[in-house]
């Protein structure tokens, strides 16, 4: 018998989340970008214990729908490309919709997000 096994998905996931996710400023890097990629021109980023504890980072960007908010946690959801031509002409810092996936496979996250036209706001929790 052979020694091969395809690893379970949330294996697969939580290694692939060390690829993006290596330390702290990891995270902080990915939201940032993320923030400039929908457009914000204001952006704080609130550490603590030097990101151990928690990282919060607020942006005044485009939003999400509440259907958004669940969806950009899987892998591979991304806005930003659609076919592999896209690849050829990227104008964003992230295209792969793999941070938000990566920071949840190990970190708990909230996320709260809100359009401009959006009466209300969604929160996502994931642990
Ligand atoms: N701060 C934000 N404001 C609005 N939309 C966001 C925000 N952060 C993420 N999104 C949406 O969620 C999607 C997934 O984000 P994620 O960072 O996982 O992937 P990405 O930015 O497309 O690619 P990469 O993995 O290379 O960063 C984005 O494509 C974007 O549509
Ligand atoms: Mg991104």
């Amino acid at each position: 018998m052979g020694k091969l096994k395809v690893l379970p998905a949330n294996i697969a996931n939580m290694i692939a989340a060390g690829e993006v996710v290596q330390r702290p400023a990891s995270v902080v890097k990915e939201l940032m970008e993320n923030a400039v990629d929908a457009g914000a021109d204001q952006v704080d980023v609130v550490v603590k214990d030097a990101g151990r504890t928690s990282i919060q980072v607020i942006d005044n960007g485009v939003g999400m729908s509440p259907a958004d908010a669940v969806l950009c946690f899987e892998r591979h959801a991304t806005s930003k490309i659609a076919e592999a031509e896209d690849l050829q002409r990227i104008t964003s810092y992230g295209f792969r919709g793999e941070a938000l996936a990566s920071i949840a496979a190990v970190a708990e996250v909230s996320l709260k997000t809100r359009r401009a036209a959006d009466e209300t706001a969604t929160q996502v929790s994931i642990s």
